[in-house]
């Protein structure tokens, strides 16, 4: 088996040489202004050793990939009611599709793209000021990481705000179902915060070893979520996690794994890794094409796809 540490580093070094990166997105505006060059990674084993290579330690904007966190805070809230409100099946449609959502009755496909985690949102805002919601997502996150100091971007967050017009028709089309309970305004609030998230790298993999753990917090021993819903998280990440990109992820990476806009990728290795890795660059479907990458690159030279060495 390589090294861990080596492997790393050797990825790092070679996506810094690459010239592809893709497209930094810039339809929320604020996110425009990220370094293209940039690119971090941070593997967390299964021992907890941690290797890390490149832009690991700069905090980037976290995204989509805050959805895995707010479906498990949610079904922790109200369990498989949450599937009455919303799909588990891939979408093979991009992240913010309309069309698909008339056709199916405003119930979203699945947690992961922006109507399904709009309607996971409304789930845990429901019987809460918008404030604390977003305090108990934001406090979840920093009990994962082990990490109080991960705050919320709020220039990100309000550059959203401002420009976030088709998630406000996807959060009106569902609230003419009953899909969304409380005001669309404060729902989309709590949303665009959640999404505007910053965390580095090294943070973010901390924050998913309970995907690799069967639930469990490695630093406390605490139990997250049981093993069956661990799984089943990692189910969701797999089909669905990288939109209609997910087909080619599984293909090319063998990890369940969750893509953010702001070009953030969380892998899990289950009973292996939990790692993170971030280049802002973009391919079609909105997903860290370095990122990608390097993902590749790292699950075949440690032989850790899912579908075998
Ligand atoms: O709602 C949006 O469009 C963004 N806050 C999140 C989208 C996203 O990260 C899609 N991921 N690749």
């Amino acid at each position: 088996m390589p090294s861990l540490d080596v492997v790393v580093k050797e990825i790092a070094d070679e996506m810094r040489r690459r010239t592809e990166r893709g497209e930094v997105a810039s339809y929320i505006p604020e996110l425009a202004r990220v370094d293209p060059a940039a690119f971090g990674i941070a593997v967390i084993d299964a021992t907890g050793n941690i290797a890390v290579a490149g832009d690991s330690e700069t905090p980037f904007s976290i995204q989509s990939i805050s959805k895995v966190f707010t479906l498990t805070l949610a079904l922790g809230k109200v369990g498989d009611r949450l599937w009455r409100r919303v799909g588990r099946e891939p979408s093979g449609s991009s992240f913010n599709s309309i069309v698909q959502l008339e056709r199916e009755c405003g119930i979203p496909r699945n947690p992961f793209i922006n109507a399904g985690a709009i309607a996971v949102t409304d789930l845990i805002l429901s019987g809460h000021q918008p404030r604390e919601a977003l305090g108990e997502i934001l406090r979840f996150m920093q009990f994962l990481a082990d990490d109080p100091t991960i705050t919320i971007d709020k220039a990100v967050a309000a550059s959203e705000q401002r420009t976030g017009f088709r998630n406000a028709a996807l959060a009106n089309y569902m609230k003419s179902y009953g899909v969304i309970e409380n005001p669309v305004e404060f729902t989309l609030g709590v949303y665009f915060h959640h999404c505007a998230i910053a965390m580095t790298c090294r943070q973010l993999a901390m924050a998913g070893r309970f995907l690799v753990h069967a639930g469990l917090n490695p630093s406390t021993g605490a139990r997250v979520v049981s093993s069956e819903r661990a799984r089943r998280i990692n189910a969701i990440m797999l089909t669905c996690g990288h939109y209609d990109g997910s087909g080619e992820f599984a293909y090319r990476v063998g990890l369940p794994g969750k893509s953010g806009v702001g070009g953030g990728i969380l892998a899990i290795a289950p009973e292996r890794a939990s790692i993170a890795v971030w280049s802002p660059g973009l391919d079609a479907a909105g997903n860290s094409h370095l990122g990608r990458a390097a993902l590749e690159a790292l699950t075949k030279r440690m032989g850790w796809s899912i579908f075998g060495a």
